[in-house]
């Protein structure tokens, strides 16, 4: 059948395999699971494959048969299942899986544990933005034992999917623009999530979704299709997903979206030559919610037996909610359209997974911890609060920040007390009744009789009175905090826009404010990068607060106050204009680059009225001190293929306040076999310094890192020349070059 050949193969065996070996405690989850499987039958495998969500006490399968959920469990005809809030609830259906189903197999259950579990770290596009990586893991290490005290085992995170595409929503999940970043940010989720032993009861498996190139859609529009060459998918794409599985990562889940014209859940060639011949990936994937049976309406599947025929050959292990697994699997391996061996293995897997979980040897341990002991620890909200002052990105800031002899401080707009808002999407367990809000913990800091609040508007509409309202307060302060941005219902899943500046009715507001003539901070709380022309224009300084999750006021005014210096640099460009996006500095040169922004000559890769760069670059974030960057030395000028590249630089505090900040190095290969990005990062290092102090940097670069996808798909480093640069940002000016032999 033309679906099933898939010409790709043939050239992903060019591609050199990165397959790791498979660990003793693998090789023992797989013995065990083997000896199981000897004593199933087949409903009760196909049983392991399926997930479903509860409704009711009934789960609906795709023949729209309720059937009774306890009873579902006691025939072994469900493996999993997925967001279950209540903690006494898993440990019933556990229960009746142990002792009332034929063979005893424990259900695992999994749930979208995605920037915290009850304590809310800021939306992870945000959190990126820290550039610290121990950071990262430490609250991926929070959020599981969090998790864990609630009875689950299995997170759907880290999401590890590039994008540049503001439109698309569900960049807030992410870790922005850029291979190399989100590479070293999956890596930290994922061993934050499984600390070092994924069988100790307050560690949770991860889950690298959504495989694969789900953060590439046509237009930006969430589940559209995508499509890019196989070239761009391993040089931009594929980092970060690889990099979680190299860092243990236990589980996979498919895309929505098709892939090279192949719904990812029925694409064998992402699913089992790439995932599991190439990467070597031993653990098992699920699809995401539906997606084995969208393959229906993405028109490659007549219905849900041939979906599930699809999918279960192309090696997707477990199907989510949907049922065409359990209700069609045993017909499909009657006629011989599935074999039963393809069966096995679909469900070792899975067993494998549940047995290194220790589920086989306790299917209680989880949740046996007392939930209260665990959740909102003090110290946890207040690493919670460092995360989210690290994670806040100063765009711009006439002198106005830090605020200093200010004795009234009016504080406005929609963000200011929203604490539902603040938490942002997908917050799992979050409860906005913890959050603590700009409003009180400027109180806080400058006592409540100093501060005057008016909310101004809502996020799209004037409220009567209220920009009146604002002004008043504006008029009896000497600064405005005007916090505003989007609600957290328009970031992460299906949430695509066509507009991505401050709403109009927030702008009149800051008209209106800005008109008292009282100096303006805006606060910009949004969880994708968006057009701030106006805001910088208007205000005296733009803080990026992201959706900076339950301790996001705290942070605000550690960093407005000056207590702390603002560190965060933007992992996302911020666009001129939506009509660029996607815009990221990684982008090709072409054969007609405009290297001078002034040049105005008509046959060149440009737009007629606009700049090609965008606003704020990747990488830029001001500080309240200033950082010079000098001496770079290339160390190594000449380094062997296979050997490091050293690079020095010295960087100097020369302003008045202590601060953090993040040396950036950036790599061009000036002549390669295909095309190349103008500029590459390969290297950053997130340093304090004491005003005043200077430090010098040294960068190695193993010449492995500069690896890009060859005309015959091979990945692998080349000699030549290359161009480097390091800075604060990744429009870097401090130069040198090197050569690999
Ligand atoms: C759909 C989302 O795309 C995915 O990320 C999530 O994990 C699943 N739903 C389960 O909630």
């Amino acid at each position: 059948m033309k679906r099933f050949l898939f010409a790709l193969t043939a050239l992903a065996v060019v591609a050199c395999s990165t397959a790791p070996k498979m660990s003793q405690e693998e090789k023992e989850a797989f013995k065990f699971a083997d000896k199981l499987i000897e004593k199933m039958t087949l409903q009760e495998k196909l049983g392991q494959l399926q997930q479903f969500v509860t409704k009711k006490g009934d789960v609906t399968g795709p023949d729209g048969v309720k059937r009774n959920l306890d009873e579902a469990i006691r025939q072994g005809t469900v493996g999993s299942f997925l967001s279950i809030r209540s903690k006494e609830e898993m440990l019933r259906l556990q229960k009746i899986a142990i002792e009332e189903s034929r063979l005893g197999i424990p259900l695992i259950f999994g749930f979208d544990i995605i920037h915290g579990c009850r304590i809310q770290f800021p939306e992870n596009l945000g959190a990126s933005c820290s550039w610290d990586m121990e950071a990262l893991e430490h609250a991926a290490r929070i959020a599981a034992e969090e998790t864990t005290s609630l009875g689950i085992h299995w997170t759907f995170s880290p999401m590890c999917d590039i994008s540049a595409d503001p439109r698309w929503g569900r960049v807030s999940e992410g870790a922005g623009e850029d291979p190399y970043l989100g590479a070293k940010v999956a890596a930290a989720i994922v061993r934050g999530y499984q600390g070092d032993d994924l069988a100790s009861d307050n560690t949770i498996a991860a889950c690298v979704k959504h495989f694969a190139a789900y953060g590439a859609p046509q237009a930006g529009r969430d589940y559209h299709t995508v499509d890019m060459s196989e070239m761009m998918f391993r040089d931009r794409y594929l980092p970060p997903y690889k990099a979680a599985l190299e860092a243990g990562a236990a589980t996979v889940m498919s895309s929505f979206n098709d892939f090279m014209g192949i719904p990812a859940s029925g694409n064998k060639w992402l699913m089992h030559t790439l995932l599991r011949e190439e990467l070597g990936f031993t653990g098992f994937v699920v699809s995401d919610y539906n997606a084995v049976h969208e393959q229906v309406k993405h028109g490659t599947a007549a219905d849900g037996k041939d979906a599930a025929c699809q999918a279960m050959n192309a090696h997707l292990n477990m199907d989510m909610v949907y049922g065409d697994y359990i209700t069609h699997g045993e017909a499909l391996v009657k006629e011989g359209k599935v074999s039963e061996k393809t069966i096995n293995q679909l469900c070792r897997e899975v067993l494998a997974v549940k047995y290194r979980l220790g589920l086989f040897d306790d299917p209680f341990k989880y949740g046996r911890q007392n939930h209260e002991d665990v959740a909102y620890r003090p110290e946890n909200l207040q690493f919670a609060r460092e995360v989210a002052a690290k994670s806040m990105v100063l765009l711009s800031n006439n002198g106005v920040l830090p605020l200093k002899n200010v004795k009234k401080i009016a504080v406005v707009g929609p963000l200011a007390d929203a604490p539902r808002d603040q938490i942002g999407a997908w917050i799992s367990f979050g409860e906005a009744d913890h959050s603590v809000t700009t409003l009180s913990a400027i109180k806080e800091r400058y006592g409540a009789p100093n501060v005057i609040y008016a909310k101004g508007s809502d996020f799209h509409k004037p409220i009567k009175g209220g920009i009146e309202e604002a002004v008043r307060a504006a008029k009896q302060a000497d600064v405005v905090l005007l916090s505003l941005g989007l609600p957290y219902t328009e970031g992460g899943e299906a949430t695509s826009l066509t507009e991505i500046t401050v709403p109009e009715a927030q702008q009149a507001l800051l008209d209106a404010v800005k008109k008292s003539g009282k100096r303006v901070v805006v606060l910009l709380g949004t969880g994708r990068a968006m057009d701030v022309r106006n805001e910088v224009e208007k205000a005296d300084a733009v803080l990026v607060t992201w959706h900076g999750g339950t301790m996001e006021g705290p942070a605000i005014a550690d960093l407005v106050s000056g207590d702390k210096n603002p560190s965060g640099h933007l992992t996302m460009s911020f666009p001129y204009c939506v009509g660029q996006c996607p815009v990221h500095y990684n982008m090709k040169i072409t054969g007609r680059p405009r290297n001078n922004p002034q040049h105005d000559k008509k046959y060149l890769s440009r737009y007629m009225h606009t700049p090609n760069e965008p606003l704020f670059p990747f990488g830029y974030g001001l500080s309240y001190t200033e950082f010079e960057y000098s001496d770079l030395q290339v160390l190594t000028p000449e380094v062997e293929l296979g050997g490091v590249v050293k690079i020095s630089v010295k960087v100097t505090n020369k302003g008045k306040y202590d601060g953090d900040d993040v040396a950036q190095l950036y790599i061009r290969d000036l002549v390669a076999e295909t095309t190349r990005p103008m500029r590459e990062l390969k290297g950053f290092e997130r340093f304090s310094l004491k005003a005043g102090e200077s430090k010098v940097v040294t960068f190695e670069v193993p010449t492995s890192d500069l690896a890009y996808c060859h005309r015959d798909l091979s990945f692998k480093a080349d000699a030549g020349a290359f161009k480097v640069w390091v800075g604060e940002d990744s429009n870097a000016t401090l130069e040198g070059d090197f050569t690999i032999k």
